[in-house]
């Protein structure tokens, strides 16, 4: 069924980097995988690896020191029964195409809901720009649609909260106003950065089901960045795990969770409470070591510092090559060569 859906976007050794006179950033170090069109793709990894640098490539919003030193991103849309791809690394970022792009056809929810809203326009005066993009409809009409986008997202009194600015609003609101906005365009590829952190577990849930009737009606496809697993196993086919600004598993999410393969991912979900598992009383284990600093990227596995499965000699020397592992699940880990 998923792979009879064609790519939507391929990410390609994509590598970012931030140039900071203490040193260079590898913040984003040779990413590769792909979205089809439809699907909900899972990112998960440590705080550090890289999650919202590769997801702010994609937009080409990374402002310098940072720049894209490496890779392809290549974006197939359909314009009327055409195909056509575009390498979005190429496109001047402020350019007419790229801001066309951004916006209507991807649009992207922040980790950071009010850093990405001006904060001097209300938010109905946003949403309605938003609108206005890719509708010819009268101000009056968008204005209703924005109020009826709020009252989706589980915005409380929709008519009165949408002449508020962004300061104006908790934090919980300014990111339901943020989904809003973003959704309003009705976009082919939606790039969700823990979109649902601000939010209660009743307004979480309310959004998750949104994004699903959305992805259901329009066939959107969604880049899901999140650290929780529980919405990872709701809402993803498949999931890619980063470390360190690399991909070291992608699989789909029921092999993620039931047949983890990197000794990272392994980690990753040992770390975390099972589902229904009762945690009081007991100490939840964390991975050991920290994620190091992005400057000097360990030689070999990034992750062989922090392995238990580390064989001297071979891991902290090479870099283990892309591996397949099964039919769908592929893997960047000696133990599998
Ligand atoms: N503007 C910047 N300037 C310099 N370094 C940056 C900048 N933005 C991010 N970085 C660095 O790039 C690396 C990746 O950061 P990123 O924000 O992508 O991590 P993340 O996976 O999204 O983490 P989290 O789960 O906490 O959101 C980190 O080492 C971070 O310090
Ligand atoms: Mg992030």
């Amino acid at each position: 069924m998923i792979k009879t859906r064609p790519p939507l976007l391929e990410v390609e050794g994509l590598k970012t980097r931030f140039y900071l006179d203490e040193g260079t950033v590898h913040a984003v170090n040779g990413v590769t995988f792909t979205v089809r069109a439809g699907e909900t793709l899972g990112v998960v990894g440590e705080s550090g690896c890289g999650k919202s640098v590769m997801a702010r490539s994609i937009l080409r919003i990374v402002r310098p020191p940072g720049h894209i030193t490496a890779g392809k991103i290549l974006y197939h849309r359909t314009i009327g029964n055409q195909r056509e791809s575009v390498d979005l690394t190429k496109l001047d970022p402020r350019g007419t195409e790229m801001r066309a792009i951004r916006g209507l056809e991807i649009s992207m929810v922040f980790q950071e809901p009010m850093s990405s809203m001006s904060p001097v326009h209300s938010i109905g005066q946003q949403i309605v720009e938003a609108i206005h993009v890719h509708k010819d409809v009268t101000k009056e009409a968008a204005w209703q649609e924005a109020v009826e986008m709020l009252a989706n997202v589980g915005m409380p009194e929709p008519q009165r909260t949408i002449q508020r600015y962004p300061h104006e609003l908790s934090g919980g609101m300014c990111q339901r106003a943020m989904i809003a906005m973003a959704l309003c365009s009705y976009p082919d590829l939606l790039i969700a950065d823990e979109p649902t952190t601000a939010l209660d577990v009743t307004t979480e849930a309310q959004i998750l089901q949104l994004m699903r009737d959305l992805q259901h009606r329009f066939g959107m496809a969604i880049l899901f960045i999140t650290h929780n697993l529980g919405v990872i196993a709701q809402m993803t086919e498949r999931v890619i795990v980063m470390y360190l600004g690399r991909v070291v598993e992608a699989a789909r999410v029921e092999d993620i969770f039931h047949r983890p393969h990197h000794p990272y991912t392994q980690a990753l979900l040992r770390s975390v409470p099972r589902l229904g598992q009762k945690v009081h009383g007991q100490r939840l284990t964390s991975i050991r070591g920290n994620v190091p600093n992005a400057y000097v990227i360990p030689q070999g596995c990034p992750f062989h510092p922090r392995c238990q499965e580390m064989r001297p000699g071979r891991c902290d020397r090479v870099e283990p090559p892309w591996l397949q592992a099964s039919v769908d699940q592929w893997v960047r880990c000696v133990l599998y060569q």
